[in-house]
């Protein structure tokens, strides 16, 4: 890595924005000087970060002056008002929001997946949807060897996907039902403890959530295949964090199932986790707090000859978002592309 650099987190108090902090100590990131934003609700308020305080600090026009990278993780509003500054001060944003994620301007990267998509960006690189991100680290690699025609996946979602808020609600929900007393849903729209429901983003005319259209739009980008068939199922699940994931795959011909087992034993990012004698598969309670996806259940569709079929659980704010950010800025400080390549910035 080249040189020491300042960052700014903005949503630093939020589910992701904490774990940024976990791993940027945690992987010795090479850092001059950190700053962490937030909403004015937070102002003021301290975070311990490799045994110092810091003052966060409510965003604002002055926030970016300075600052090289901002990791930004506060939602799309968040994002559409402050990264336009934050690069006309001079910093790269690398946003964990859905803002910009299908601008053609922005690249929309997963390191494992397209890193070389990075080199062209704006000003403002795009950090894909959590299950998206899972789903490509997986099933990439076989998508190297054979390309895949279609996609049928059905997600189960934590609630850490709706934020730390989300997950304080599952947890109280949880105590009162325990207790006897009615839950209460504020974040979410109805109770997840012991419960489930379909992924709440707004519906399309055709019948498809947000959260399913991005599966299938961010992954074309992500894998630069336009036309790739891509058909999803989310699902809200009560689960603290780490995602889970069912997969069928269609390829041109059969794919033998031994090969997608050797390639996904050393794929990057993921773990094979399959043993078939105890029954032993990927779970969520495995994938949290890991970095790699954990995949198994590796089989070939019974119904149909050129399909295999596959189950994944990943760390949703790891992989899914946190973790995935800080490779894309490690990646920035690798490849030196911390300038911008155009310096019009068009978004
Ligand atoms: P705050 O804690 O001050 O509300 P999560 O996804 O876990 O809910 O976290 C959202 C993050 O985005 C939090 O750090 C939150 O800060 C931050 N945030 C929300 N709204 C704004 C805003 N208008 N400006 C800056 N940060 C914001």
């Amino acid at each position: 890595m080249s040189r020491d650099v300042n960052v700014a987190i903005l949503g630093a108090t939020g589910a992701v924005g904490k774990e940024l902090l976990e791993l940027l100590a945690e992987r010795n990131f090479p850092l001059k000087q950190l700053k962490l934003l937030a909403s004015p609700r937070s102002a003021g308020s301290k975070i311990v970060f490799n045994d110092q305080e810091i003052t966060v600090q409510a965003a604002s026009e002055s926030s970016f002056e300075g600052v090289d990278i901002v990791l930004a993780s506060a939602g799309g509003s968040t994002s559409r008002t402050w990264a336009k500054q934050a690069v006309e001060a001079g910093a790269v944003v690398i946003d964990n929001s859905s803002a910009f994620r299908m601008d053609e301007n922005v690249p929309l990267v997963v390191p494992e997946i397209n890193p070389e998509a990075a080199a062209a960006h704006q000003g403002i690189i795009a950090n894909p949807n959590c299950t998206t991100i899972l789903m490509g680290v997986a099933i990439y690699p076989l998508h190297q060897v054979q390309p895949i025609k279609r996609v049928v996946v059905s997600t189960y979602q934590s609630a850490s996907g709706a934020g730390a808020r989300a997950m304080e609600e599952a947890q109280t929900q949880a105590r009162d039902i325990l207790n006897g007393k009615q839950p209460q849903a504020e974040v979410l729209p109805y109770p997840i403890a012991f419960n489930l429901f379909p992924h709440n983003s707004p519906l399309n005319d055709q019948g498809y959530c947000e959260e399913e259209m991005k599966m299938v739009n961010e992954t074309r980008k992500i894998f630069d295949e336009p036309e790739l068939k891509v058909t999803a199922t989310c699902v809200r699940v009560p689960i603290l964090r780490a995602h889970s994931e069912a997969i069928n795959l269609e390829f041109e011909r059969p794919f033998d199932v031994q090969r997608a087992r050797e390639l996904l034993g050393v794929a990057p990012g993921v773990k094979l986790v399959e043993d078939w004698q105890t029954n032993y598969f990927p779970m969520p309670i495995d994938a949290t707090g890991q970095d790699p996806v954990l995949v198994g259940r590796i089989r070939q569709d019974i119904s149909q000859d050129c399909n295999l079929e596959l189950w994944l659980c990943g760390d949703q704010i790891r992989k899914g978002a946190a973790l995935n950010a800080i490779q894309i800025a490690e990646l920035l400080l690798e490849k030196n592309l911390l300038t911008v390549s155009n310096s019009a910035v068009s978004i």
